[in-house]
């Protein structure tokens, strides 16, 4: 699989999402700018690549202040990160790694900038690798819950291209296909940005994983019809209360699912866990560009000029629909998943 993100020599090396599949290419960002740029445009996505987008975009920040005055770099330091944060407000990975690089700052004060500067970048790194190693382990947690001849229906993309490789909820379908499991997917196509249709399909196909892809509005047809075994999601943030925000959509199939004795699990790292709000319903919903509902991937308009338009780019899903969270330290029910991993 082609790597989301790399730290290349003082460049963020970042797959450009946004042609995917028709295009492989690869946006060189040598400024934090860049990055941010790159999170708020989609050109990387999903949270946990997000996290580690910001942590790279920090040491790349980290680079650029140009002192050697501790007290003058932590207050553009508190800048950049500023910056970064605003990018987008749901997925909370985001604010967890640029809250682990600011607390690594503020531990080593008695450093030299420069010692902080490389102790920075090395800690980006670490994120990336500690990504990919919890996907792995999320994989072979959530791999058990599927058995042979299962057929899995996903939402959106949580693959190696929304983390730093292997991905949560492809990282569980493709354990269990590394097991030697004969798996289907359903994957649904996620309007309006598409990202079940560019990137699950284009991902799973790479992989020679049986996919097939449907329209959002099929998922409730494809369950009537005994078609799908269980629902596997990725997740943007997970209250206290197990209360899951994910991508839009995401709850329509979880009730779909309930409705027809599915199982719905949602698979995460820990650091997709936000301990500090008791429920969904503190979780802030990015509304975005009305363009991309009125536009076919921002080229064909399929809508009438200047109708209004709704864009909200997640939602909730209470944790009553949820049936268990894979995480790469177990499997848990929702309502445990704050006093287990919520600190
Ligand atoms: O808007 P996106 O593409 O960043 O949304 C991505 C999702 O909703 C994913 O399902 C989620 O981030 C989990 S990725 C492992």
């Amino acid at each position: 699989m082609i790597p989301t993100i790399e730290w290349k020599e003082g460049v963020v090396r970042i797959l450009d999402q946004s042609r995917l599949p028709d295009e492989v290419s690869f946006v060189d960002c040598k400024d934090y700018r860049m990055v941010a740029h790159c999170i708020r445009e989609l050109i990387i996505r999903g949270a946990p690549a997000i996290g580690i987008a910001a942590a790279m975009g920090l040491a790349l920040g980290a680079r650029e202040i140009d002192t050697a005055d501790y007290d003058k770099f932590i207050v553009r330091f508190s800048e950049i990160a500023d910056t970064i944060a605003s990018t987008r407000p749901t997925a909370v990975n985001l604010f967890w790694a640029i809250e682990r690089i600011r607390g690594l700052v503020n531990k080593n004060k008695g450093k030299s900038v420069e010692d902080i500067r490389s102790l920075v970048c090395d800690e980006a790194k670490n994120i990336l690798e500690e990504d990919i190693s919890s996907n792995r382990q999320i994989g072979r947690n959530g791999a058990k819950l599927i058995e042979d001849g299962d057929t899995v229906l996903t939402h959106c993309n949580a693959g190696a291209l929304a983390t730093g490789g292997y991905g949560t909820a492809l990282g569980v379908i493709r354990a269990a296909h590394e097991e030697g499991k004969k798996i289907k997917v359903f994957a649904d196509e996620t309007r309006p940005v598409l990202q079940g249709a560019r990137l699950t399909a284009w991902e799973l196909k790479e992989d020679g994983i049986d996919v097939t892809l449907i329209t959002d509005n099929m998922a409730g047809y494809m369950m009537s019809r005994d078609l799908v075994d269980l629902c596997i999601v990725g997740a943007d943030r997970i209250a206290a209360n197990g209360d899951t925000a994910n991508k839009i959509g995401t709850y329509t199939v979880a009730v779909l699912a309930r409705e027809h004795g599915i199982p719905f699990y949602v698979a995460a790292p820990s650091s997709t866990v936000d301990g500090s709000i008791s429920s969904g319903n503190e979780i802030v919903i990015e509304e975005r560009n009305p363009e991309e509902v009125t536009h076919i991937m921002g080229k064909i308009r399929v809508a009438p000029i200047g109708v209004s338009v709704a864009n909200p780019a997640f939602d909730v899903t209470p944790a009553r629909y949820i049936t268990a969270i894979i995480t790469e330290k177990g499997v848990f029910k929702p309502e445990e998943i704050g006093k287990t991993l919520g600190s």
